[in-house]
């Protein structure tokens, strides 16, 4: 399967590191303008030369204004964004406790990034889409969206889930402009030190069994969350919309 973005403009948040960082070389190499934003710098010279173009930015995605900038810088500089990649989020940093014992803040951490931040980023965009008569919105949830988080955050686990909910709906709202909204769900990915923090705590037991219960019998890599991404993101799925793609070896 060949897919082609020459001539197409991304932005892509969350995109310094890990399945980001997959997200915005998937693109760039297949030809697009890839808007790779991310609340901290990335280094662009240690971007591999692709077919495309990647410009960097810092961008917080829980900050209104600086999204409605990069969009319009983006825009501005090619006449349209046609697709937006959600990619920020994470657990910041947090581990699993107690109910009793989470802060408010930490909950609120979690969701201004997760929830608020994809939010943010597709109303940034749609007002170009809809003009532009089309488009292409992805945000990556994650299984702790569909299941039991293996993390045990709480804010987490349920802040995945309502970017799910927030899938389902702007596809149901934003259908008629043809612009389509879907989701990807990864498993465990080795991609950031908190989901390596994660696998390191299971020890060699857990970490076996959980290898185990993978049908494809190996953990996720950022490259094969990116692959489904391409695929949703381009012109072979445009009657494809409201959807949550599990990419998890199948467990
Ligand atoms: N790695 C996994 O096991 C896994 C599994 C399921 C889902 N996910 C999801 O995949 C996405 C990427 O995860 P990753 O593993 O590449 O982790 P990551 O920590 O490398 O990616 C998150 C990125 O978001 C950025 N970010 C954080 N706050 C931000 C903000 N306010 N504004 C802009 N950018 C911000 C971070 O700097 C980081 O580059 C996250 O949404 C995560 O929840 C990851």
């Amino acid at each position: 399967m060949s897919i082609d973005f020459t001539g197409a403009t991304a932005i892509v948040t969350g995109a310094a590191h890990g399945i980001g960082q997959a997200i915005t070389y998937g693109l760039a190499s297949r030809g697009a303008t890839v808007w790779a934003s991310d609340i901290i710098e990335a280094d662009p010279t240690d971007d591999p030369a692709t077919g495309g173009r990647v410009v960097r930015r810092v961008v917080d995605v829980t900050d209104k204004g600086q999204l409605a900038s990069l969009a319009a810088e983006a825009s501005a500089d090619s006449g349209r964004v046609d697709i937006l990649v959600c990619v920020a989020g994470g657990v910041r940093g947090q581990v699993g406790q107690p109910i009793e014992d989470v802060a408010e803040e930490q909950w609120h951490a979690i969701y201004e990034v997760n929830l608020k931040g994809a939010f943010l980023s597709a109303q940034a965009v749609v007002p170009g889409m809809k003009a532009a008569g089309g488009g292409r919105i992805l945000v990556i949830s994650s299984g702790a969206g569909l299941g039991v988080s293996l993390t045990g955050i709480q804010a987490y686990g349920s802040a995945k889930a309502g970017q799910i909910g927030l899938v389902r709906q702007l596809a149901h709202e934003l259908g008629p402009y043809g612009i389509t909204v879907n989701s990807v769900a990864p498993g465990l990915v080795r991609s950031n030190p908190d989901s390596e923090a994660q696998w390191l705590a299971m020890g060699d037991e857990r970490q076996q069994q959980l290898v185990e219960s993978i049908p494809l019998r190996r953990l996720g890599q950022a490259e094969d969350i990116a692959n489904a991404v391409m695929f949703l993101v381009s012109d072979m799925a445009s009657y494809i919309t409201g959807q949550t793609l599990s990419v998890n070896g199948g467990r």
